[in-house]
């Protein structure tokens, strides 16, 4: 039903995006400019975009953009000055955080390939612009200097520019940011440009003492990818145009265990082909950063908690830096082809990381993978459209369909035409995808049919064949909702004993096992498939394992924060008491949203005064989308009143 629907739709053409309120195929947004002002004491910044849009269509008589939250003072003609009226109109449900539509009454009506140039005057602040986290000076490290990041991804980048947000379309991003403080060091996405090159906007009375940066990147990016962070932070280069970001203390121990950044950018160009960005500049934020990492153009960011100090937590900038060819030069073009981004992006990441640490322990990142995928399955509801590769975000907030899903049956999907189409053909396969699709936006069909005659043409007397066994699978990974309709191999003796040692543990009954000892050898993804065995089978796992367990591996004091969160689960599933502080120091200081929102889902109902009253604590820590995420979360357990 769902497939035969949908063949038809896409039978009129490609998929539009039901995330934006934007009347973006009427009018296509071309370049954004834009300039702050930065208050980070008062969490406040004064903004004007400065907007080219390209019309599309015989008739165009108004704009219409997304904006969050964006109080909006004035919209004008940028080369006349003459104000247009506007009008803030409140769509859909206010609860699915979707924002609102600022709607632009143009002056005459455009025809098609006109050109309009717009400015918007705007302010915004720590209480509206979701995408940002302001950190007061005590939540840095130095506690002297204020700091800010943003989160665009998914669609955030509204609540700080009003603009066409969605991945449809590509903007030029161009930007000056002023600030106050003279030790705030910014970077955004692009270039840093070290001769002033745009004029200013407005004036500013007391230009002399504020600190001017401009940027520019020369390559259109998607709204959700523009980012920036602000603070006393500093670069250090870590070879071959290679740099870490960070605040000063941090920089040497970070840019030490990214010392092999030139390593995974030549290994990722032999394999799929040249790096066209430039510099490739990583940024290690500050613990609350909610997310593992996101692939901003010349600006990734990455969690403090990829920092493990032996480099095994590395994979994240690995999967990063393979964002700039999938994702960032093709991208999927709305949030339900975020597949297209994420289960390649894993493709690759794992492809690389085969070689350097060999296949047997990429299955085990592939097993891993699929366990968290699942989870989120069972979560969702294995018959749950967002358990499917191509969710249903209509009404909804893309934010609430993210999960490992895309990025595993992704993965899977890839990796199974790799076994149909061979390894090397399969590595130019992906070459020719990028050449073809680069600096556009598809979906999931254009792939498809770009794939079917990929292999007519390069297959020869296979072709026919494997094209039918495409055909047999395609819709359905993609479309149905639940497990990948082919499992592919993941099968490694990393796994068969981790799961035996975990067995062990349960059927000794508090009694430590002869191999027990292998577990200090294993590396942090054969942990955490041992731990997965206890999580899945927790119910047999009785008081006094966790007692021995803990005092043999001190698996409350590990430093990698992977592992430590799988034991976290296990102790809050187990009601293992003992460890209850340590599951307290953990949410105090990690701010990561995926390792939060299941810790406080098992807290509120296990623990429900805890949860309550630690989320209560660490709330300014966390990132404004997490504490809304976790809000939600606790909806399901309401507060237990205690009478004292
Ligand atoms: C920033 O905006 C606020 C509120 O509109 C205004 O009071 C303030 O003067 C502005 N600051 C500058 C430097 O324009
Ligand atoms: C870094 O650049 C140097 C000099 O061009 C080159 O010899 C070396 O192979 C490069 N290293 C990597 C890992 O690409
Ligand atoms: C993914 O997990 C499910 C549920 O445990 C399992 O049935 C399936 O075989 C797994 N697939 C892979 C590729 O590991
Ligand atoms: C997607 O969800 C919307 C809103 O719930 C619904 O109207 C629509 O039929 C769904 N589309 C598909 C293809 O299932
Ligand atoms: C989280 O809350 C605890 C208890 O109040 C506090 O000690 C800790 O500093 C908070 N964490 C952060 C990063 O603010
Ligand atoms: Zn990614």
């Amino acid at each position: 039903m769902i497939y035969l629907l949908l063949c038809m739709a896409l039978a009129f053409g490609a998929e539009i995006d039901v995330n934006t309120f934007s009347n973006y195929i009427e009018v296509s947004q071309e370049q954004v400019h834009i300039e702050w002002l930065l208050d980070l004491d008062e969490q406040y910044i004064n903004a004007t975009s400065q907007s080219i849009f390209r019309v599309t269509t015989n008739k165009l008589k108004k704009i219409d953009l997304d904006i969050y939250q964006l109080s909006i003072i004035a919209v004008y003609l940028s080369s006349s000055g003459n104000v247009l009226q506007h009008e803030i109109i409140k769509k859909g449900d206010q609860s699915l955080l979707q924002g609102d539509v600022l709607s632009i009454q143009l002056d005459r009506v455009y025809t098609r390939g006109e050109y309009i140039k717009l400015n918007i005057k705007y302010n915004l602040d720590s209480k509206g612009a979701r995408a940002l986290g302001f950190l007061t000076k005590e939540q840095t490290y130095s506690k002297s200097v204020p700091y800010l990041f943003s989160q665009c991804e998914d669609n955030n980048c509204r609540s700080i520019i009003p603009l066409q947000d969605t991945p449809s379309i590509k903007v030029f991003f161009t930007a000056t940011v002023l600030v106050k403080d003279p030790r705030i060091n910014v970077f955004m996405t692009g270039n840093k440009l070290y001769n002033t090159k745009f004029k200013l906007l407005n004036n500013y009375e007391n230009l002399q003492a504020l600190t001017l940066y401009q940027f520019e990147l020369d390559i259109k990016i998607p709204a959700y990818l523009i980012g920036i962070i602000a603070g006393e932070v500093v670069e250090k280069s870590t070879g071959n145009g290679t740099y870490v970001i960070a605040e000063p203390h941090f920089i040497d121990e970070y840019a030490q265990e990214l010392s092999d950044l030139p390593v995974y950018m030549k290994k990722m160009q032999e394999y799929i082909g040249p790096y066209i960005w430039g510099d490739y500049k990583i940024v290690i934020l500050p613990a609350s950063f909610p997310f593992g990492g996101m692939e901003h153009p010349l600006l990734t960011f990455a969690s403090p908690t990829i920092i493990v100090g032996d480099k095994s937590g590395v994979g994240t900038a690995i999967h990063e830096i393979a964002h700039s060819w999938v994702g960032n030069t093709v991208t999927g073009r709305n949030w339900a082809n975020f597949w297209i981004n994420e289960g390649f992006c894993v493709f690759l990441e794992r492809k690389i990381l085969s070689r350097l640490n060999g296949l047997d322990s990429v299955k085990l990142d592939a097993i891993n993978g699929n366990s968290s995928a699942y989870t989120s399955m069972l979560t969702f509801g294995l018959d749950n459209s967002f358990s499917s590769m191509h969710p249903n975000t209509t009404n909804r907030n893309p934010d609430e369909a993210t999960s490992r899903v895309p990025y595993e049956k992704g993965y899977q999907l890839l990796t199974y035409l790799e076994s149909l189409i061979k390894e090397d053909p399969f590595q130019q396969f992906l070459r020719d995808y990028i050449e073809n699709f680069k600096f556009q936006s598809i979906d999931e069909d254009q792939l498809y049919q770009f794939l079917l005659s990929w292999v007519r043409k390069n297959k020869q007397e296979e072709a026919q064949k494997i094209v039918e066994e495409i055909q047999k699978v395609w819709k359905k990974w993609v479309y149905t909702p639940g497990l990948a309709p082919i499992t592919i191999d993941v099968s490694t003796p990393l796994f068969t004993d981790a799961n035996n040692l975990a067995k062990a543990w349960i059927d000794g009954k508090g009694q430590a096992p002869q191999k027990a000892n292998d577990f200090q050898q294993y590396k942090p993804n054969q942990k955490s498939v041992f731990l997965q065995y206890l999580i899945d089978n927790y119910k047999d796992v009785e008081a006094a394992v966790m007692t021995k367990m803990d005092e043999q591996y001190k698996l409350t004091f590990y430093k990698d924060q992977k592992t430590v969160y799988k034991w976290y689960r296990l102790v809050l599933l187990v009601k293992y008491d003992q460890a209850l502080e340590g599951v307290h120091d953990f949410v105090s200081k990690v701010g990561v949203s995926s390792y939060l929102k299941v810790l406080y889902d098992l807290l509120g109902q296990n623990y429900n005064k805890q949860a309550y009253d630690w989320f209560d604590e660490n709330k300014s820590f966390y990132h404004p989308v997490v504490v809304q995420a976790i809000e939600k979360i606790l909806q399901k357990y309401p507060k237990k009143l205690i009478i004292e």
